[in-house]
């Protein structure tokens, strides 16, 4: 029996409606707030509100009729960016999808396919809710003629309501990722794509489109994320007399996927997140779903020293034991050696690809450093980027032809490097074999998987290779990570250059920004952890002034800042003061005790940015610039349960008064502050009052 009656999927508080009973591919009636018990007239309202009869109106305007198809094209009456399109040998643009067997449809999900017979295109359309409300939505497409099918496009898109007024997405750069570009969402596409073979500095995490004026609170907001690291496109669009979309995929280039008769692409993951609280309500579902993953990290987060900033490529056995002396004095529990461990890794112009152990740096290999480590209870992590290799190494010389290009035109090089092509088995087996020995020789707790430059020109024998290359990464992580199954991996690409969900599908941390000025990074992971939960940010306390920025802050504020992520050190301890090795030994030990709350409770943004669970909470009252008057203020602290007596403490920076006050009047009323100087942090712990 046919179905007719619209499918309502509904989780958490958010619901989509599905029109399921046309000849093409269901069709959106409603992606926002879950209206509830409906019955079947009220089901036959909505399909007749969204302009009923799709048959009957196929001489409209360019407004798809009866709702938006998951893969709307021409023929719906799309004219905006198709949902599905390609070419089979300069034919066949313009696709036609009529569903093809019935729409499977369970709790969560709806599955549907449709074909173009003429032009040999089978879709599979799939879009399911999660537990959180998250929309998951990932397509398929099958060649089914009999030559070459080439996809330009395959997108996942949703309508947006007219009272989605505003766009907000982030841009940044290397040292200053995310960094928030507000704008009217007005007729024409607002488009953020990444060309460079990573997910990219510039890239946003989310693209979300929502009501007048809406705030981390307060407004009604729909976002877009795509879960792939390779090119992506993520997109709000408003075509004259057609509803608003909010889309996204994977950028393709011409030629990229080239399907042979009976071969299929599958898009990565496209989510889609609704929320009626603001930006706090969309990561409280996003952080929801990224926390159910099998796969998420539950042990307590390690607090890290990298030796970065602390000794650059000044590999010096006795230097780096005497740091891990005062690591693990401090507490440190996990010790990570950057670059600089193999053959001619003096500085950045040679030496990546040859995955050994330097002689002449480390005699008798990395064993003496990685004994003192483990002997002081911390374990051990290594730097590798792995899909890189320097012309200067002996990589290069033995096998130029794995370099990813196109014979002699070598791509423009980017820090005196170039991209191995992993799709090549013999390299990714190269790469495997080489981290592997490695792992297992030193039993290496963690990695840190570096990715130093965008790849432009990602192309061999001509033909474009960014996605082939991308899911051969993905493949070798996979198969290290099956081979080693305690090792933890960090996602860093020159800090934040490749932070999604498909990288994070298998990685355990992002480097979040190569700045370690805390004023910045107050900015960098807040933006950050709109996608992410705290535990996945790796934040680490460094020197004054900041490397990167020349900046100079004091070391309770930059203690403050490092703290509402996974928190680490990357200093030069060896120059501190014995003040200051006591402040970073009592900021240690707070973070552990703290790390229960932050690793697994809920951001909230306000007069202050806190992490609230069930029964505690976490906030930091920073001050980032120069205060217009130099008074005490109050400050609401938002989120806790609304009757129940919490005491509020400070546990570090500025001095300040607790107080004992219920939810409700911490969240209205609130406590007050002292004036602070820029740069200057209160942090204070909330637990019920007994
Ligand atoms: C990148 C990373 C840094 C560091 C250097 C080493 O820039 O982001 O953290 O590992 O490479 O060369």
């Amino acid at each position: 029996m046919p179905m007719t009656e619209p499918v309502v999927l509904a989780a958490a508080g958010a619901a989509v409606i599905l029109d399921v009973s046309g000849p093409g591919l269901p069709r959106v009636l409603h992606w926002g707030a879950d209206p509830g018990p409906l019955d079947e007239a009220d089901l036959r309202a909505l399909v007749a509100a969204a302009g009923g009869d799709v048959a009957s109106a196929a001489d409209g305007p360019l407004q798809p009729v009866g709702g938006m198809p998951l893969l709307p094209t021409q023929w719906d009456g799309w004219a905006g960016r198709p949902g599905v399109t390609g070419d089979r040998a300069g034919r066949w643009p313009y696709l036609r999808l009529a569903r093809d067997g019935a729409v499977r449809v369970s709790a969560d999900e709806v599955v549907a396919e449709g074909v173009d017979e003429t032009a040999g295109v089978r879709v599979r359309a799939e879009i399911r809710l999660d537990p959180h409300g998250v929309l998951q939505v990932r397509h398929t497409l099958t060649n089914t003629g009999a030559d070459e099918f080439s996809v330009a496009a395959l997108r996942a898109l949703l309508p947006l309501p007219d009272r989605a007024t505003e766009v907000l997405d982030f841009t940044g750069r290397w040292g200053l990722e995310r960094q928030p570009q507000r704008r009217p969402l007005g007729n024409g596409t607002h488009a953020r794509e990444s060309r460079r073979g990573r997910t990219g500095h510039d890239a946003t995490p989310l693209l979300i489109a929502g009501t007048d004026g809406f705030g981390f609170a307060a407004g009604e907001a729909w976002a877009v994320h795509i879960g792939w690291s390779g090119g992506h496109e993520e997109y709000a669009e408003r075509i004259s007399g057609a509803t608003a979309v909010l889309g996204g995929g994977e950028l393709l280039e011409p030629g990229e996927v080239r399907l042979g008769p009976g071969e299929t692409y599958a898009t990565p993951t496209a989510y889609f997140a609704w929320s009626d609280q603001g930006l706090d309500g969309l990561s409280g579902r996003l952080h929801r779903m990224v926390r159910d993953r099998p796969s998420h990290p539950r042990s307590p987060r390690p607090l890290t020293l990298n030796v970065w900033e602390a000794v650059y490529f000044d590999h010096d056995l006795d230097r780096l034991t005497a740091l891990a002396d005062l690591a693990a004095r401090v507490g440190v529990e996990r010790f990570v050696l950057d670059d600089g461990w193999f053959p001619g890794r003096r500085d950045d112009t040679a030496g990546l690809g040859d995955w050994i152990v330097d002689p002449a740096v480390w005699p008798e290999g990395l064993h003496p450093l990685v004994d003192h480590v483990r002997a002081r209870g911390m374990r051990f992590g290594l730097w590798f980027e792995p899909e890189m290799v320097n012309p200067d190494s002996d990589l290069a010389r033995a096998h130029p032809e794995w370099i990813l290009a196109t014979e002699h035109r070598l791509p423009r090089p980017w820090r005196h490097q170039q991209v191995l092509d992993v799709a090549r088995p013999e390299v990714a087996d190269y790469l495997f074999t080489r981290i592997d020995a490695l792992v297992t020789e030193y039993r290496l707790d963690y990695l840190k998987w570096d990715h130093n430059r965008d790849l432009l020109e990602a192309a061999r024998d001509g033909v474009a290779g960014v996605h082939r290359q991308t899911a051969a990464v993905y493949r070798l992580l996979d198969r290290l990570r099956e081979a080693h199954p305690g090792l933890e991996i960090e996602s860093c690409a020159s800090g934040g250059g490749r932070i999604d969900l498909g990288i994070l599908a298998r990685t355990d941390r992002v480097w979040t920004s190569d700045s370690n000025d805390a004023l910045d990074r107050q900015q960098i992971q807040r933006w950050t952890g709109l996608l992410l939960p705290p535990e996945l940010m790796g934040s680490h306390v460094g020197p004054s002034p900041a490397h990167t920025t020349g900046r100079s802050a004091g070391l309770a504020f930059r203690c403050a800042t490092a703290l509402f992520g996974h928190a680490g050190i990357e200093w030069d301890v060896s120059t501190c003061t014995e003040a200051e090795l006591e402040s970073l030994t009592e900021w240690a030990t707070l973070y552990k005790r703290l790390r229960p709350v932050l690793h697994n409770g809920r951001p909230v943004h306000g007069d202050v940015d806190g992490v609230v669970t069930d029964d505690a909470a976490v906030f930091v009252y920073a001050q980032l610039d120069n205060p217009a008057e130099l008074r005490p203020r109050r400050v609401r602290l938002p989120g806790l349960a609304a009757d129940r007596r919490y005491e509020v403490t400070r546990c570090w920076g500025e001095e300040a008064a607790g107080a004992t006050l219920t939810g409700r009047a911490l969240a209205t009323v609130g406590i007050q502050v002292p004036p602070l100087r820029p740069e200057q942090a209160i942090v204070f712990e909330v637990r019920p009052s007994h």
